[in-house]
């Protein structure tokens, strides 16, 4: 606990902050009483918006490259204080330390990724079909934007949108997860130092975090101020969140539930496969929206590979994510547990064969942390269950015997995040990324489903959302886009060939 408020401090997060407050945070490993935060009050949620459009009317005369200078120095911030903001996640998330670094690191990486793009904000140049016409493309501010983001991924989620968002010219409102809300309060602190070094050209109400439940993203969601609302969450809050930011004709990102699967021929490498598997599987305790959950493997392969993961599911360290060698820490909580246990109920009812794990381990140690044993379930076809995201290690196996199977089975979820093959065979793998192939936002082949680096977009189809963040050309959708056509011609000749008057 001392070391936790050393490192409270050294993150810039006072006493008067954490304690006191109504909104109580534990940390899942030991149920312990990590702080009690101060939740924003619902009627200062108008002062807020306000604040975040007078900065858009500053922020957005910055020339981008200088804005990109924040960023810069917000990933400096990042980097300096990756130790201790993993550390918070790790002991609030229940991540191990590895995995929580690895979360800031994505923070890094998405500031350097957003300080190159704050010189690339460009669009097109097009050729009139008018003489001495021209048309052209600018990407342009857009508004203030609110960052709703889940517990699994309280830091990097932030900065993946907020990195982009500050350096296209746009105000941030964050709202961490009320889960997970203290990594996601380090992260905004790191920016806070960023800005203050920056100095007076960053506009009060720049960046603004508001902590606390539902009322405060609804707040957000429907005022038509926020002209873009990037939500990372739960199918179930997408389908609340996305009609109400439509009613409003307000844009949104959705990052929203994933099935993701794994295809393993019998040209896979099978040593990869393993490796990847497990970390798709267990790692995160099965709690990343990339996690892996089913795989779909060749009936001439199954009981080999299925021995090999057998064996490296049982030497699996499920213990406290502080302790060297552990690599399996607890579910966030015992709700996630008990949909956990459902969904193995759920499976054995739908003719399925627990082959391993699925127990709750380590209570006597633990009494409030929910550790598990990861499972695997043996599956004799696709049921309901399989087609349902458990945000649990649960992997479910499936066999297939014609290739066209495996990617009917593949794609036949509603969500459609991220997806995989294992194989060394060219046709199965270009068809696996053939417009016949996976119908995933991200489809890898000799790589696992989970951790993306932030240069691509990443998103997913579907129930997942539609919508892209981090990488690429997400950027995008934090301007607004003008289409002008230029007239340098003495003539007023109009498009179509229209003769009028
Ligand atoms: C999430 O689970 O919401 O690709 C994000 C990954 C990470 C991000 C996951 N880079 O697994």
């Amino acid at each position: 606990m001392n070391e936790l408020l050393s490192v409270f401090k050294r993150c810039g997060i006072a006493p008067a902050e954490y304690r006191g407050g109504t909104l109580t945070v534990h940390s899942p490993i030991d149920g312990a009483q990590l702080a009690q935060l101060h939740e924003t009050p619902a009627s200062q949620m108008t002062d807020i918006i306000a604040g975040s459009t007078s900065a858009f009317s500053r922020w957005r005369n910055v020339p981008a490259p200088v804005r990109g200078e924040l960023v810069r120095l917000w990933g400096e911030e990042l980097r300096k204080a990756k130790h201790d903001i993993g550390y918070i996640v790790s002991i609030e998330v229940g991540k191990i330390l590895e995995e929580g670094m690895g979360e800031v690191q994505e923070g890094v990486d998405i500031c350097e990724f957003a300080l190159g793009q704050s010189r690339q904000l460009c669009g097109k140049t097009i050729v009139s079909e008018r003489p001495g016409h021209r048309i052209m493309e600018q990407y342009h501010p857009l508004g203030p934007v609110a960052i709703i983001t889940a517990f699994n991924f309280p830091s990097a989620v932030f900065a993946w949108n907020a990195a982009l968002a500050l350096v296209c010219g746009d105000p941030v409102i964050f709202k961490p997860s009320e889960r997970a809300p203290l990594s996601g309060l380090a992260t905004f602190k790191a920016l806070e130092r960023a800005i203050a070094r920056f100095g007076d050209k960053a506009p009060e109400g720049l960046a603004q975090i508001v902590i606390g439940k539902a009322p405060l993203g609804e707040a957000l969601v429907d005022s038509p101020s926020i002209a873009l609302v990037s939500a990372t969450g739960s199918t179930r809050m997408g389908r609340l969140v996305g009609p109400k930011v439509a009613s409003r004709f307000g844009k949104r990102i959705l990052e929203l539930g994933g099935n993701n699967a794994m295809i393993v021929t019998p040209a896979a490498d099978f040593d990869m496969a393993l490796r990847a598997i497990l970390f798709g599987a267990v790692g995160t305790a099965g709690q990343r929206c990339t996690s892996l959950r089913r795989l779909i493997v060749h009936r001439s392969v199954k009981e080999t590979l299925l021995q090999k993961l057998l064996t490296a599911y049982a030497a699996l360290r499920v213990d406290n994510p502080l302790k060297p060698g552990t690599l399996v820490g607890p579910l966030i909580d015992e709700d996630a547990y008990k949909a956990m246990q459902k969904s193995i109920l759920a499976a054995k009812e739908q003719g399925g064969k627990l082959l391993i794990g699925g127990k709750r381990v380590l209570a006597k140690d633990y009494p409030s942390g929910f550790y598990v044993q990861p499972a695997i379930i043996e599956m004799p076809e696709q049921t309901a269950i399989v087609r349902h995201e458990t945000f649990a290690p649960l992997l479910y196996v499936l066999t297939y015997d014609e290739f066209e199977q495996a990617i009917e089975v593949h794609n036949d979820v509603p969500q459609g995040l991220s997806s995989c093959i294992f194989s060394n065979d060219l046709r199965e793998v270009e068809f696996f990324l053939s417009a016949a192939g996976s119908d995933c936002g991200m489809a890898n082949v000799n790589i696992g489903p989970s951790g993306a680096e932030i240069g691509g977009a990443f998103g997913g189809e579907k129930e997942t959302g539609g919508d892209r963040e981090s990488g690429s050309d997400a950027w995008k959708q934090y301007m607004r886009r003008t289409t002008n056509t230029i007239n340098f011609s003495r003539e007023m000749p109009l498009a179509q060939g229209i003769t009028f008057g």
